[in-house]
């Protein structure tokens, strides 16, 4: 997607051919910084402190992370060091266990001579099947967008998204704002409410940022607006992305996702979910009970980073001394809240027998 007119993915291979080059999202959006990692520790830094964030990125990072771990130790060892150093990095996402698994039987069998290359290779499709299934996903929502707008006759259609489901989430595209660039793109009038998603405002930093970026009409809004905008019928409907989903459909995605779904069922919204298949955790079924919550540093929420008029960038606190803090970065919505899942195969029903049917080949046999 564009930054300042000019395209560029979310990670790509740097100049040398060898290290890794990615956004440094924690400096969005007052700098635009690219970052360069060179070893393992580099990689899992970055997932680590959020440089790269969101399911599908977090994935793509962790194989370009085997890569540069493997061009310092090919060994079987090593291999399984990377793997354990890079799963240790986020909880959550199930995107991260199924990109480094990926690596390992891409790898596993090769002589240790033949393994940098196939890394490489093999990290190269995982970001480029990223980019395929959400420009196909993308599709695949948009017309669900023209579909809500042609029957609901509105001017334009109003989104809410939660957090950053976008480009910046993924490899390219996005998840949640595929089909809204996909719909952008093909004329249909489309505006997002995006909620600033607190603690650490990935909504107001990066979703803002981004849909600017594409001249996409939206509107930032604090994280308890939604229900008000839905009662007085300002959304149309919400879409939003996911951590991980469970095989019966039940859905991780950032912390205050569940609180719209219910606020979007008692009024009526569609509510939305959209999801290349490495989001999919074919292996649980209640994502209530076994779906591992990232629990975060209380000063994600204490302490809040801005602008000041000299253009300086500064971090301040915002909490009374010595107030105990909980941050918890993720929850998870029950399949029965989810109108549909939006995948790059098509649009399923949130549930066992909906999953099934797009996916044959991976839904696992009770
Ligand atoms: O903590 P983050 O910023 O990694 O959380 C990101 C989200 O919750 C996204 O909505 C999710 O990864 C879906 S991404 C395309």
């Amino acid at each position: 997607m564009r930054v300042s007119g000019k395209s560029y993915r979310t990670i790509w291979i740097g100049d040398d051919g060898r290290s890794v080059d990615i956004i440094d999202q924690t400096k969005l959006p007052h700098r635009f910084v690219i970052v360069t990692l060179r070893t393992l520790d580099d990689a899992a830094r970055a997932i680590k402190t959020m440089q790269v964030r969101g399911a599908p990125l977090i994935g793509a990072a962790a194989a370009y992370g085997v890569c540069l771990a493997v061009a310092a130790d090919a060994s079987d060892e090593g291999l399984d060091r990377a793997h354990d150093i890079l799963l240790a990095t986020r909880p959550t996402a199930v995107n991260l266990r199924w990109a480094l698994d990926e690596m390992r039987s891409a790898l596993r069998n090769l002589p240790r001579e033949a393994r940098l290359a196939a890394a490489y290779r093999r990290a190269a499709e995982i970001a480029d099947e990223d980019v395929a299934a959400n420009a196909a996903l993308g599709e695949n929502g948009a017309k669900i967008l023209r579909d809500i707008a042609a029957a609901k006759k509105t001017e334009r259609l109003n989104v809410l998204t939660h957090c950053n489901a976008g480009w910046l989430a993924a490899v390219d595209w996005g998840t949640a704002l595929a089909p809204v660039y996909k719909a952008h793109e093909s004329g249909l009038p489309i505006h997002v409410w995006v909620d600033e998603t607190r603690p650490r405002n990935q909504g107001m930093s990066l979703t803002a940022w981004e849909l600017g970026q594409h001249g996409v009409p939206h509107t930032v809004i604090a994280d308890n607006v939604g229900g008000h905008l839905m009662q007085h019928g300002m959304i149309d409907v919400v879409i939003v992305g996911t951590d991980r989903t469970t095989a019966r459909g039940d859905v991780c995605n950032k912390i205050g996702t569940y609180l719209k779904a219910l606020a979007a069922k008692d009024n009526n919204v569609p509510f939305y979910v959209a999801l290349p298949s490495p989001s999919i955790d074919w292996t649980l079924q209640d994502g209530i009970r076994d779906i591992p919550i990232e629990e975060r540093g209380g000063e994600e929420l204490s302490r809040i980073s801005g602008r000041l008029p000299d253009g300086s960038v500064v971090e301040i606190d915002i909490a009374p001394e010595g107030s105990p803090m909980a941050n918890y970065a993720f929850d998870v919505t029950p399949a029965h809240l989810v109108s549909g899942l939006i995948t790059e195969r098509g649009v399923c029903a949130a549930s066992a027998d909906g999953l099934r049917g797009l996916f044959p080949d991976r839904a696992r046999k009770e």
